[in-house]
């Protein structure tokens, strides 16, 4: 086990984004719900505690006894954490006078503190608080200050002991960094030993170990994960890994056969199986999206297993399952709520009987596309967008056909090469395309026309909880929505969607 940082959530929405900053410091951090961390041992360097949604002075609200890691661990307590502490040792913790939202400056800073080294007085931090830090107990010394905040940061004094009530984590506090780095290299000691190598390097000789000569199946999607997840066990256990990627006639056009194409190139063993008709009768006559998730859903788990059992003796199942995945089965909830089911494999674990092995559960996505480049896995799937299970059964909204699948794929495919000939492709987290069950007249040459309607979709995102709409060049739109318009047959108007997430989603079912 490497040096860990680790986390207790108290809900905050900014917990994953402390852990990602830690992680950038080449520091693996992992979450814990507050009430349930795990046993501390030598390799847990330091504790943070994070914001909450709630107010410490509510009933009923978290409160955990903090005596087990209090003076035997560098603590950093955000806001609620800092907080808590502060009232639990005695401080008062009250409503704040001032609306304590967004941007302020720090106005004092000790600059002996070494939370607080190399930062500079006016630096600007993010405030994210309806409570306040009014009075602190004896025993804890002002480290930072705001103009509406006496406690901005404080420290214990006689522990490495720290609290502040602003977000280091967020892009808006322009030295959270160094404050974060301060914690966890000077306060915790931390050496920044994980990089991608070490991660690459230790899991596969944690795979060699676990799997020995055990066979091992895994669904490939085309995607980032599950390939990554591939690579990593190809390395640890060569042909003892099968790899089954199912055509389920809802993929981008020409997919499977490119996909399937470089997986070979990479040395995979991999067994392509073509169930597009299975997949069609099973959506024959749905247009409710969950009907059409569930129906995907069930389809592939039959066809895996099919495809599973005809591998004599396989014991394991390997999963593409990431962090984010993990987090959010677990993590305490805070004031978000699911919105829709996402079940690529959903159900598979327990159908297949066959033990369970994820050996990406504990990254960041980006994480996973930097392991896959020390893996020096090819770029076009490193840079994929991500691409949702159900595919394009849930862009074509309504009754899929095959022939609304032919338009889609060719709207699509003009879309997403054009991205790529402008050198847009990268710039966008996910581009897509949706046909709506929607006709418009048109006219064409002398004729009246009257035909699908396709939207254009391209977001901004980190993780896809939240997303922006594109900034698209107008040349660029223009230039696609012609040649759509112009080359696909059945399509007369192309709209481009300019809702963001939330109030909208990225996917239109
Ligand atoms: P939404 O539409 O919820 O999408 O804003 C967020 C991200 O999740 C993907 N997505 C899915 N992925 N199965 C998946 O594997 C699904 O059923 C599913 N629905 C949405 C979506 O493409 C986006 O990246």
């Amino acid at each position: 086990m490497e040096e860990t940082i680790l986390i207790l959530d108290f809900g905050s929405q900014y917990t994953q984004l402390i852990a990602r900053r830690v992680r950038e410091l080449n520091v693996y951090c992992e979450i814990y719900p507050y009430n349930k961390s795990p046993e501390i041992n030598e390799h847990i360097k330091g504790v943070i505690l994070s914001g909450s949604p709630y107010s410490v002075r509510g009933e009923g609200v978290p409160n955990p006894d903090l005596s087990g890691i209090r003076k035997k661990l560098p603590i950093l307590g955000v806001c609620y954490g800092a907080q808590l502490m502060a009232m639990q040792d005695g401080g008062d913790v009250a409503p704040s006078a001032v609306r304590e939202y967004g941007r302020a400056e720090l106005t004092y800073i000790n600059t002996g503190s070494e939370l607080m080294k190399g930062m500079s007085t006016g630096s600007q931090v993010w405030m994210s608080h309806g409570d306040t830090i009014l009075d602190i107990p004896e025993n804890f010394e002002v480290i930072t200050s705001t103009h509406d905040v006496k406690v901005a940061g404080y420290k214990v004094q006689g522990e490495d002991t720290y609290g502040i009530q602003f977000h280091p984590e967020v892009y808006h506090s322009t030295e959270g960094t160094i404050l974060l780095k301060n914690y966890v290299v000077d306060i915790c000691k931390c050496s920044q030993s994980w990089t991608p190598d070490s991660f690459v390097e230790t899991t596969i000789a944690l795979l060699k170990k676990t799997l020995g000569d055990d066979k091992v199946v895994l669904g490939l999607s085309g995607g980032v994960d599950s390939s990554v997840a591939a690579i990593l066990l190809h390395h640890a256990i060569g042909s003892s890994l099968h790899c089954i990627f199912v055509d389920n006639g809802l993929l981008r056009k020409n997919e499977f056969k490119k996909v399937l194409d470089s997986y070979q190139g990479m040395g995979l063993n991999v067994t392509g199986v073509d169930s597009k008709e299975r997949f069609y009768d099973a959506l024959s006559g749905l247009s409710e999206p969950e009907d059409k998730r569930k129906a995907i859903g069930r389809t592939f788990i039959e066809v895996f297993d099919e495809e599973a059992h005809k591998i004599k003796d396989v014991e394991w199942l390997a999963q593409g399952t990431i962090y984010p995945d993990v987090i959010e089965s677990i993590s305490v909830k805070g004031p978000s709520a699911t919105i829709k089911s996402h079940h690529n494999v959903g159900g598979l674990p327990d159908v297949m009987k066959l033990k369970i092995i994820e050996p990406l559960n504990s990254l960041f996505k980006d994480e996973v596309r930097r392991i896959g480049k020390a893996l020096e896995m090819p770029q076009n799937i490193l840079s994929r967008h991500p691409f949702p299970g159900p595919g394009l059964g849930i862009r074509i909204i309504g009754k899929v056909t095959e022939e609304k699948i032919r338009i889609l794929q060719d709207v699509d495919d003009l879309f997403i090469e054009g991205l790529k000939n402008n050198g847009l492709y990268d710039d966008v987290w996910q581009a897509l395309a949706v046909l709506l069950p929607v006709q418009t007249v048109g006219v064409m040459g002398d004729e009246r026309t009257y035909e699908n309607v396709v939207v254009l979709r391209a977001v901004g995102s980190t993780d896809g909880m939240t997303a922006d709409w594109a900034h698209l060049p107008y040349e660029f739109l223009a230039k696609v929505s012609n040649d759509i318009i112009n080359r696909v047959k059945g399509v007369n108007r192309v709209v481009y969607d300019i809702s963001s997430k939330p109030p909208s989603t990225i996917e239109w079912e």
